[in-house]
């Protein structure tokens, strides 16, 4: 097992990419910290890794929220005594033309990708520092190192998050703490589904033609599974990943190759 005796704090592991990657952490041996805004699905998530017998809990609020920030990690050192492994990835998602993006899309856009990932190392970095050393991988997106339109605060949001990847890994590299980050293409997962449709308008195709059109532009022809998302989180949460730090990991199916 990659992670035995590892304990992982995973931020919006209710659903989608956060619940993939606490299952394949669990089964990978890890003590799991999982944190979610919605506390129905986040305690449903703990619950049912725990009757498979793995170590599992839940603290449920906005990890946009400093106060949450903080006690999500008070509650892991309580609990396991320190933190290994960080997985930001809470995240927001909404495709609006930038003339009418509010401020308020805007905010809590940068908010919950960005200030979260900042308030979360933030909580997080002074357990690692005194366990000597651990891997933080922040769940960004390609949106981060290409513009696309309509798609404003999210591409502003997921950039910052590189900026802060990058930052944090030259800071902490001498101190064994590696900060990577994933950037997928697109996901299928709730957050997709529910932007399909804006997607389509945004495009100017029916709806019942987005899938097509989106795997006929992806070399390996199919969307990201959460799977796939999961896979690399659990390689870069390995000590497997030693020698990687500082990174922002395309996961596109070839789609972008930078
Ligand atoms: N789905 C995609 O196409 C795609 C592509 C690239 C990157 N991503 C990124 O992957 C991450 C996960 O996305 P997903 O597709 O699984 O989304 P999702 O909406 O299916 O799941 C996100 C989870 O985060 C939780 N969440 C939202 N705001 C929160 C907050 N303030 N505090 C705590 N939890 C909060 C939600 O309740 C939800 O359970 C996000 O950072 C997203 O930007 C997704």
């Amino acid at each position: 097992m990659k992670l035995k005796n590892k304990t992982a704090v995973i931020t919006g592991a209710g659903r989608g990419i956060g619940l993939a990657i606490a299952k394949k952490f669990a089964h990978e041996g890890a003590r799991l910290v999982l944190n979610d805004i919605n506390p129905e699905s986040v305690e449903a998530a703990a619950e049912e890794i725990s009757k498979a017998h793995r170590k599992a809990i839940s603290v449920a609020g906005d990890v946009g929220d400093p106060t949450v920030a903080a006690s999500i990690a008070e509650r892991a050192v309580e609990a396991f005594e320190g933190i290994d492994i960080l997985v930001n990835n809470a995240g927001v998602s909404e495709i609006v033309p930038f003339l009418e993006t509010s401020q308020e899309t805007w905010e809590t856009t940068l908010r919950t990708n960005l200030t979260a990932a900042f308030l979360m190392c933030k909580a997080v970095i002074p357990t690692m520092l005194e366990r000597g050393g651990g891997s933080i991988v922040n769940i960004g997106s390609v949106a981060g190192k290409q513009g696309t339109d309509q798609y404003t605060a999210y591409c502003a949001s997921k950039a910052g998050l590189i900026g802060l990847t990058q930052s944090l890994a030259r800071e902490f590299a001498s101190r064994q703490i590696r900060i990577n980050a994933i950037c997928p293409g697109i996901v299928a997962t709730p957050m997709w589904e529910e932007m399909a449709g804006d997607y389509a308008t945004k495009k100017g195709i029916p709806p019942e033609e987005v899938a097509e059109y989106i795997t006929g532009r992806i070399p390996l022809n199919r969307l990201c599974t959460v799977e796939d998302v999961a896979e690399l989180a659990l390689y870069l949460a390995s000590d497997e990943a030693g020698y990687m730090t500082g990174q922002a990991i395309s996961l596109t199916g070839g789609l972008v190759m930078t």
